[in-house]
């Protein structure tokens, strides 16, 4: 367990917290006070710091900014009304943040050092919790490959920093719905490779595809499979769910997909509620025949940053399968207004998910 008195504290001699407008919050581009760093070199992790957000200083050899030995995470604290702050399901995000750093054969950082470090940090920037409802404090942990070296092999030195700053919505249409088109032509993941786990590349991947979606007008990407291009898997921002009939469905963590934090809510949540739940390979074809036939009555993602985001529409290879363009669907409200009544502690916790500070 890091205690206080062992994280080097530099504080910023003037907070910028009232530069911030907070009733116009975006996703990613606001930044609280302070930030976190932790150094890995002979084996273990030392040397905790917190001092003002700003630039860092690398090696331009450093194994993270050529070949993306790296990892990270995307969590939220939330602030109650009586104050206090709420980090949620911060163990479920270190239990997949150790998977992936396993995949990148990245040395673990201790459950007590991600936690505590996230606690002081979190504590120091308390005002930096929107108080807003559906507004919340996004928290970025993340580990770089520092080495200075060139070959490609696993570092021997990284560093841990946490960074956080206070988000608004992540889409531009906030809660109403996005569109999504396939990219055949182009695939997320494969069996194997490292699309299970929370790594730079497999986003840099996604960036180019995404851009053509943009220029298509469609807000994202929905993946298909990579060997048969034929089952719908993942968004890339957020996981995906279907309403099919009297049944939720949504594709099985099989290798290729992020096991969301959020599809696990959900997937929770609707079983508490008695709904019909299946976690199953769900083709294009499928889904075009289920609009055909009126089947499919909704869509809608789910993400840290995305939180339920409803999908208004799809189009793949000529097909338009059209849902409602101007609402959240029944389900998708319903499980919105939980998820976020949970996470500013006005809903009931079914399951221990909020961690008070
Ligand atoms: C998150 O939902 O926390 C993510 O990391 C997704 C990212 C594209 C913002």
């Amino acid at each position: 367990m890091i205690e206080l008195s062992d994280i080097e504290i530099e504080r910023k001699p003037v907070s910028s917290i009232n530069k911030v407008d907070f009733s116009t919050l975006r996703f990613g581009d606001v930044f609280s006070d302070h930030m976190f760093e932790m150094t890995y070199a002979n084996g273990f992790w030392s040397t905790p710091k917190i001092y003002p957000y700003g630039p860092i200083t690398i090696h331009p050899s450093a194994s993270i900014l050529h070949y993306g030995q790296g990892v990270f995470e995307g969590m939220k604290a939330f602030r109650y009304r009586d104050g206090q702050t709420n980090i949620f399901r911060p163990h479920r995000h270190y239990q997949r943040f150790l998977r992936s750093s396993a995949r990148m054969n990245i040395p673990a950082v201790p459950e007590e050092y991600f936690m505590s470090a996230m606690e002081h940090l979190i504590e120091m920037d308390r005002e930096w919790v929107p108080k807003d409802k559906y507004k919340s404090l996004y928290i970025r942990p993340f580990v770089v490959a520092t080495d200075e070296f060139l070959g490609l092999k696993t570092s021997d030195t990284y560093k841990f920093y946490i960074i956080t700053g206070p988000v608004g919505n992540y889409y531009a249409e906030g809660i109403n719905p996005v569109s999504l088109t396939t990219m055949p032509e182009y695939v997320r993941a494969v069996k194997g490779g490292s699309g299970e786990a929370k790594v730079p590349g497999n986003y840099a991947n996604s960036i180019y595809p995404a851009w053509l979606a943009r220029q298509r007008g469609y807000t994202q990407v929905l993946w298909l499979d990579a060997l048969e291009h034929k089952y719908v898997e993942e968004v890339g921002s957020m996981n995906i769910f279907f309403m099919i009939g009297d049944t939720l469905v949504t594709a099985p963590l099989a290798g290729t997909i992020l096991p969301g934090v959020t599809r696990d809510c959900v997937l929770f949540l609707a079983k508490k509620w008695g709904m019909k739940v299946e976690e199953r390979p769900v083709s294009i074809d499928e889904l075009i025949d289920a609009g055909k036939s009126g089947k499919l009555t909704e869509v809608f993602g789910s993400g840290t940053a995305a939180v339920i985001s409803p999908v208004g529409h799809i189009h793949h290879d000529g097909h338009e399968i059209e849902l409602d363009r101007n609402k959240m669907g029944p389900i998708a409200r319903r499980m919105y207004d939980t998820i976020t009544g949970i996470h500013h502690g006005e809903a009931e916790d079914p399951d221990n998910w909020c961690h008070l500070i």
